[in-house]
C-alpha cells in the first residue's frame, strides 16, 4: 500500500488532509511540530486515520529545519518503505503591514513556509526519483496570487510555492512524479478563527458563494491530485476559493 507524508499535519487543513488520503486508502506518515499540544493533537488524528485500516505514525519536525527534515525522511522511508504522496501544508501567518514589519518577522513566515517547501521537495523528491514514481502537493494561498495587505511576508512565502511547483515538476517529471499546488481562499481553520469579525466581513464580500470554505474542500482536491485520475497534471496551482477573482 502507498504512504503519504503530510507536513503540519496536528489540525486544520493538514488533519482533514490526513484523514481524506488515509480514507483514500494511503498509510498516514504525519509530521507535527516537535512541541507537546502538537504531539498530542497528531496522535488524535493518527488514531482516526486507522479507523480507516491503515497505518498512521507521527513524525515531529520542525520543517522549517533542513537536517530535522532529513531525519524525518529517512524516518519514514526506514518505517514505511516509501513515500508516495507528499502533502507540504504547514504554514504560519504574522501579519503585520510592510512598512513597519520587523525584519525577524518577514524571515520568520518565509522559514516556515517557504524554506520548508525546499527541504521536502529536495528530500522526499530524491527518494521518490529512485522510486520513479511520486504526487507532491503543496498549500500556496489566494494571497500568493493576488496579494494581500498585511501579509508581504506571507504572499512572498505563497508566490515562491507556485513558482518552485513549475520548477520541480519540470525536474521531476520524467521521473512520473507529479507536482501541484492548491491555492486555497478563506477557509474555516484556527489560522483564520484569529481573524476580526470585521476583516472576516469585508473577505466574505469578495468570495463568489459568500461563505468560508472548509478544510474537506481542500482535501478532497489534494486526495484528486494524488490519485491515478491526476496522472497527466503536473505543475499547476489550483485555487479552490469560492470565486474570489475571475
Ligand atoms: P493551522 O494554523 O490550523 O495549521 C497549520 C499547521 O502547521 C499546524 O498544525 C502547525 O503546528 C503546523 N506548523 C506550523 N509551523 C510548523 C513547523 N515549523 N513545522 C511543522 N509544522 C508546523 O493552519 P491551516 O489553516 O490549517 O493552514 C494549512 C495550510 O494551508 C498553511 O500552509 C496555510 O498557509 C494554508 N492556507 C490556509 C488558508 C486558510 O484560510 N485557512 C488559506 C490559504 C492557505
Amino acid at each position: 500500500m502507498a504512504t503519504a507524508l503530510i507536513t503540519g499535519a496536528s489540525q486544520g487543513i493538514g488533519a482533514c488532509i490526513a484523514l481524506r488520503l488515509a480514507k483514500d486508502g494511503y498509510h498516514i506518515a504525519l509530521n507535527h511540530f516537535p512541541s507537546d499540544s502538537d504531539k498530542a493533537n497528531a496522535e488524535k488524528v493518527a488514531q482516526q486515520c486507522r479507523e480507516f485500516g491503515v497505518n498512521a505514525e507521527l513524525f515531529a519536525a520542525n520543517v522549517a529545519d533542513y537536517s530535522q527534515c532529513e531525519t524525518m525522511v529517512q524516518a519514514v522511508k526506514e518505517q514505511f518503505g516509501s513515500i508516495d504522496a507528499l502533502v507540504n501544508n504547514a504554514g504560519i501567518t504574522k501579519d503585520g503591514l510592510m512598512i513597519r514589519m520587523p525584519e525577524e518577522q518577514y524571515d520568520a513566515v518565509i522559514a516556515v513556509n517557504q524554506k520548508s517547501v525546499f527541504n521536502m521537495l529536495k528530500l522526499a523528491g530524491a527518494v521518490m526519483v529512485r522510486q520513479k514514481h511520486g504526487r507532491i502537493v503543496s498549500l500556496a494561498s489566494v494571497a500568493g496570487l493576488y496579494g494581500n495587505p498585511g501579509q508581504i511576508n506571507y504572499s512572498a512565502s505563497k508566490a515562491a510555492i507556485i513558482g518552485m511547483t513549475k520548477t520541480a515538476a519540470k525536474e521531476l517529471g520524467a521521473r512520473g512524479i507529479t507536482v501541484n499546488a492548491v491555492a486555497p481562499g478563506f477557509i474555516q481553520t484556527p489560522m483564520t478563527d484569529a481573524l476580526t469579525e470585521e476583516q472576516r466581513s469585508n473577505m466574505l464580500k469578495l468570495v463568489s458563494m459568500k461563505r468560508y470554505g472548509e478544510p474537506e474542500e481542500i482535501a478532497s482536491v489534494v486526495s484528486f491530485l494524488c490519485s491515478d485520475d491526476a496522472s497527466y497534471v503536473t505543475g499547476q496551482t489550483i485555487e479552490i476559493s469560492g470565486g474570489l477573482m475571475m
